[in-house]
């Protein structure tokens, strides 16, 4: 099953200074989801927010689906704290997590949708014995850690196979994709068989976040 296109703007590129501003202009501007990044300066070389960001955004109006993408290790703790924050959806890092399954519950239990992360170079043999808890499998197409990297070019090969894995399982999975995202490369990463699509600099390095969304949509009707 594939769900219908989901932009997820990564607040990583936003102007943290304005943070609660910049979030409403990207969800007038036609944001799905809101994609955050949260990052412990251990498990990645960087330190970005925590879950008080994510209840400030809560508390300053957004009803969007927050979409908190852990780059920390171990995440036990911190799944609790952003289920607790209002996070609609939580993704990890296998690497990150010494008991994937039992983290995969914990988010769900929580009432949130769960997800596993796989890296550039992390093996689809992680997803193998947990199909049927994940709800949004994430595939990196950049080291994570910063905004405004690359797309790594065999991560489509990679979506191509995800994509067959979920259509086999017939579990309804999502298949994000995350990183170097822009409007000459997300046709490609559409019909390779992802459906959310997280983009970072390529909406929030744009003057217009309406214009910028409404281009990435339209390069995936006319290229899917
Ligand atoms: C990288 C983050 C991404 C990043 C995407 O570690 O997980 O979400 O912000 O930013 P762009 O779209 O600029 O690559
Ligand atoms: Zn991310």
């Amino acid at each position: 099953m594939k769900f219908s296109p989901t932009i997820a703007p990564s607040i990583l590129s936003a102007d943290f200074a304005r943070l609660g501003e910049e979030v409403e202009a990207v969800v007038n501007a036609g944001a799905d989801w809101i994609h955050f990044d949260v990052m412990d300066n251990h498990y990645v070389p960087n330190l970005t927010i925590g879950p008080m960001v994510c209840k400030a955004l809560r508390a300053h109006g957004i009803s969007t689906p927050i979409d908190v993408h852990l780059m920390v290790k171990p995440v036990d703790r911190l799944i609790d704290d952003f289920i607790e924050s209002g996070a609609s959806s939580i993704t990890f890092h296998p690497e990150a997590s010494e008991h994937v399954d039992r983290n995969l519950q914990q988010i769900r239990d929580g009432g949130c949708k769960a997800g596993l992360v796989l890296n550039p170079a992390t093996s689809l043999s992680y997803l193998e014995h947990v199909m049927d808890k994940l709800d949004i499998i994430l595939l990196m197409s950049v080291n994570p850690g910063f905004g405004g990297q690359s797309f790594i070019k065999s991560t489509l090969t990679k979506i191509s196979a995800v994509r067959k894995l979920i259509d086999d399982s017939r579990c309804p999975i999502r298949l994000e994709v995350d990183g170097g995202i822009n409007a000459d490369n997300i046709g490609d990463i559409g019909l390779a068989g992802a459906d959310t699509f997280v983009a970072g600099s390529a909406i929030f390095n744009q003057s217009n976040y309406k214009k910028a969304i409404a281009e990435l949509r339209k390069k995936l009707d006319t290229d899917s």
